[in-house]
């Protein structure tokens, strides 16, 4: 199947900046009607007028995602504005780094809101709509954090392994509605994720510039909802991480152990 983005209606959250603000351009490039979706207002008005100019159909509804009412006002607007939805994709995330026993309660939370319980309550609220949609789906961006757990990275790792538990169930449960479900496990991209973290404790830096290009994975996200992949793993450290972790788990385990070990033992 290939699914044809001309013409399709589009919810893309988190489109700001990084990943969803590319994906939101090369969406609307392809002909897609697109509402943006973040808290950053400015970001989004600045976004629409340069597609605008470009001749598409986008339009910016500003939300905090991790509150009920804005979520279902965003769900009213779009499908309004549209007079439907064909596809949403939930790509909005938050990070948090430093180890589980230092931090605390209120960003465990709040990360489980941006990254579990808002997709998971987008996707409920928006399934009257996408079940009346023309080849319908949900795309969820997770992480290779999603797939492997990784130390320092533990609050992100649980809500992102959440939503990869989450699609997976789903996909066979919206398979009655002709709904598809899919995923995507991006691994180290160059975006803006670190500058937005709500906590940056960890001892091990990661240098987010190594990572994917935006653009990029933008890119394959896209090819990915074209295709209709169930699921979709991007850049080479996410493949190996995972290859490695499934056939040799307990080796994976060691190694990371030993990294922490190493990194705390003084
Ligand atoms: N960068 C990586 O290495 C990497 C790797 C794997 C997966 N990912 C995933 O890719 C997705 C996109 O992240 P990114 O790398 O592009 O990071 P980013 O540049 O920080 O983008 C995050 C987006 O989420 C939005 N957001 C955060 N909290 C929100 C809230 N409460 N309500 C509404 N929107 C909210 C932000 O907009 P506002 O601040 O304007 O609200 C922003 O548009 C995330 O799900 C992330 O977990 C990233």
């Amino acid at each position: 199947m290939v699914r044809d983005l001309r013409g399709s209606r589009m919810l893309i959250t988190g489109a700001s900046s990084g990943i969803g603000r590319s994906l939101a351009q090369q969406a609307a490039r392809a002909g897609a009607r697109v509402a943006l979706t973040a808290r950053s207002a400015d970001k989004l008005d600045e976004l629409v007028a340069q597609l605008t100019a470009e001749g598409a159909d986008v339009t910016a509804i500003p939300a905090d995602l991790t509150s009920d009412a804005e979520r279902r006002r965003l769900l009213e607007v779009v499908t309004g504005r549209f007079d439907g939805l064909d596809v949403l994709v939930n790509n909005a995330g938050v990070a948090s780094a430093g180890h589980f026993a230092d931090g605390t309660e209120a960003v465990l939370r709040q990360v489980m809101e941006v990254n579990f319980f808002a997709p998971a309550e987008l996707m409920r609220l928006a399934l009257p709509a996408l079940m009346r949609g023309r080849c319908p789906a949900v795309l969820n961006v997770a992480s290779m954090c999603g797939r492997r757990g990784m130390p320092a990275w533990t609050e992100y790792s649980a809500s992102k392994f959440a939503l990869c538990g989450l699609t997976e169930s789903l996909r066979a449960e919206f398979a009655r509605f002709d709904v598809d479900v899919l995923l995507v496990v991006p691994g180290l991209t160059s975006s803006d994720l670190s500058r937005h973290m709500l906590r940056s404790e960890a001892r091990m830096k990661i240098d987010f510039s190594r990572g994917m290009k935006v653009d990029d994975a933008a890119r394959s996200i896209l090819d990915a909802l074209r295709r209709n992949r169930s699921e979709t793993v991007l850049g080479s450290d996410a493949r190996w991480m995972l290859l490695a972790n499934r056939f040799f788990p307990r080796w994976v385990d060691y190694l990371i152990a030993r990294r922490v070990r190493r990194l705390y033992a003084s």
